[in-house]
């Protein structure tokens, strides 16, 4: 299995390109299966996730064809509205072929996810609404099976404004009869560009990027090309490197995505510059300790609470950070205590003291985010640090230690049998 290892303590400077957004990319390939045609994807990371999206869409029966960054979607042969276990066991995202796999072919077969290594992670808001919608939602063997001659437009009010529930409903009522109103919508950049892309398909949604989507339902979906937006969360994560280690700039981003992030790296002392595409940050010269909670967009995204734990435990004095998306969602503490951070945990809030320097070590990976923030924390860290079980890193991060590299890191894969 391969291993990174990181020579730490080396300052960073010049630029990277951001890739393409995980999160945006996966649900709108499932988008592309509702047409009977070919659909472009491009600016396509090229990552664990979106080969095992594409695998799922073959097994589906549509014909892709990846290529530097370049996905091509046929969706004239699917023929198999199904989603394995294997699969959706390893990528919880592979749930998004419910809903559209659903509306084109009037059922589908989809693995129950199951939980993860941090929390339950329920689905019950996508049955639910599906159900609203006027799907037969039945489980067998620990397969969701969902039947529905013709999806029915109705009000779904979600109790928490969910990502991956947005997407699946939205793509779902798209060509239901009539109107569908979704309350409590997700405004997350990614879920605005899904809603985009259906619309361009031939859809009829209005309020995106609101907590209220209106979606009148069309006959059918034709296929489209997207280019991919940049991914908030790989920028978030070297912006953290950055802030502890040099002057870096960001290219090929859309800064407003990160609002909310570079006003906390403000706080924290970092400068910060943006024009319409890059961002630049420069360290403190100390960074000060900031208090961080999690919320739905535009508030502090999930998705970088591990990293802002890793870059507070370096700060002049005392943090709290709470996820409220995800209680759990802590594994990074334990694994960033053996760099000597001495990180508490109470419920969920992490209480973060600030040390003077993190000392490299040995160190696992248990999710992607969790594998970001210690790779963050082994660059800042004196001496080696060792980070196992990179397969999760792999699933998010499009070569992650080719762009530290070029910043001048050190940081190489190693076969660990090599
Ligand atoms: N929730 C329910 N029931 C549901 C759905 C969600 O209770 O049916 C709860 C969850 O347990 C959680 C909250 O609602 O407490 C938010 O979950 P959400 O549905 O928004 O998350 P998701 O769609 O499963 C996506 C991203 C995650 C990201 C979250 C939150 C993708 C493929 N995944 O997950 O990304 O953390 O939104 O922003 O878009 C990652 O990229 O590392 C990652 C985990």
């Amino acid at each position: 299995m391969d291993k990174i290892l990181i020579e730490g303590q080396k300052p960073l400077s010049g630029s990277v390109k951001i890739s393409g957004a995980k999160n945006a990319v996966l649900p709108i390939m499932t988008a592309a299966l509702m047409a009977k045609g070919k659909s472009v994807i491009t600016r396509v990371p090229d990552l664990r996730d979106t080969k095992t999206m594409i695998r799922l869409m073959e097994i589906v029966g549509a014909k892709c064809t990846f290529d530097s960054g370049r996905l091509e979607i046929d969706g004239s042969t699917v023929n198999n509205p199904e989603a394995p276990y294997d699969l959706v066991k390893t990528m919880r995202a592979s749930f998004y072929v419910l809903g559209p796999l659903l509306a084109r072919f009037g059922t589908v077969k989809v693995s129950l996810p199951g939980g993860c290594a941090w929390g339950p992670r329920p689905v019950d808001f996508h049955l639910k609404g599906l159900e609203k919608l006027g799907a037969k939602i039945t489980l067998e063997s620990g397969y969701i099976l969902a039947e529905a001659k013709r999806l029915k437009g109705t009000e779904i009010s979600f109790e928490f404004p969910s990502v991956g529930a947005t997407g699946n409903i939205a793509m779902a009522a798209v060509t239901a009869e009539g109107r569908t109103i979704i309350i409590n919508a997700a405004c997350e950049p990614e879920i605005v560009q899904l809603c985009e892309y259906l619309n361009d398909m031939g859809a009829n949604i209005n309020g995106i990027g609101t907590m209220r989507l209106v979606i009148d339902g069309v006959d059918s979906l034709h296929s489209a090309d997207v280019d991919i937006i940049p991914d908030r969360i790989e920028a978030g994560t070297f912006l953290t490197a950055g802030a502890l280690l040099g002057e870096i700039t960001l290219e090929d981003i859309i800064p407003q995505h990160l609002d909310l992030v570079l006003l906390k790296l403000r706080e924290a002392g970092c400068r910060i510059l943006t024009t319409t595409n890059s961002v630049t940050i420069s360290p403190a010269d100390s960074i000060q300790p900031v208090d961080m909670t999690t919320a739905v967009y535009p508030g502090f995204p999930t998705d970088l609470q591990a990293q802002w734990v890793a870059l507070m435990s370096l700060a002049k004095g005392s943090s709290m950070i709470t996820d409220t998306v995800y209680h759990d969602r802590f594994s990074h503490v334990p694994e960033l205590n053996r760099f000597g951070a001495n990180i508490k945990l109470e419920n969920n809030t992490a209480f973060v003291p600030g040390v003077n320097e993190l000392i490299g070590a040995p160190v696992m990976s248990t999710d992607i985010r969790a594998s970001a923030s210690l790779i963050v924390a082994g660059l800042a860290a004196k001496g080696t640090t060792e980070v196992s079980r990179i397969y999760h890193i792999d699933r998010g991060y499009e070569q992650i230690e080719e762009k530290f590299r070029s910043l001048g890191a050190n940081i190489q894969r190693k076969n660990s049998s090599a």
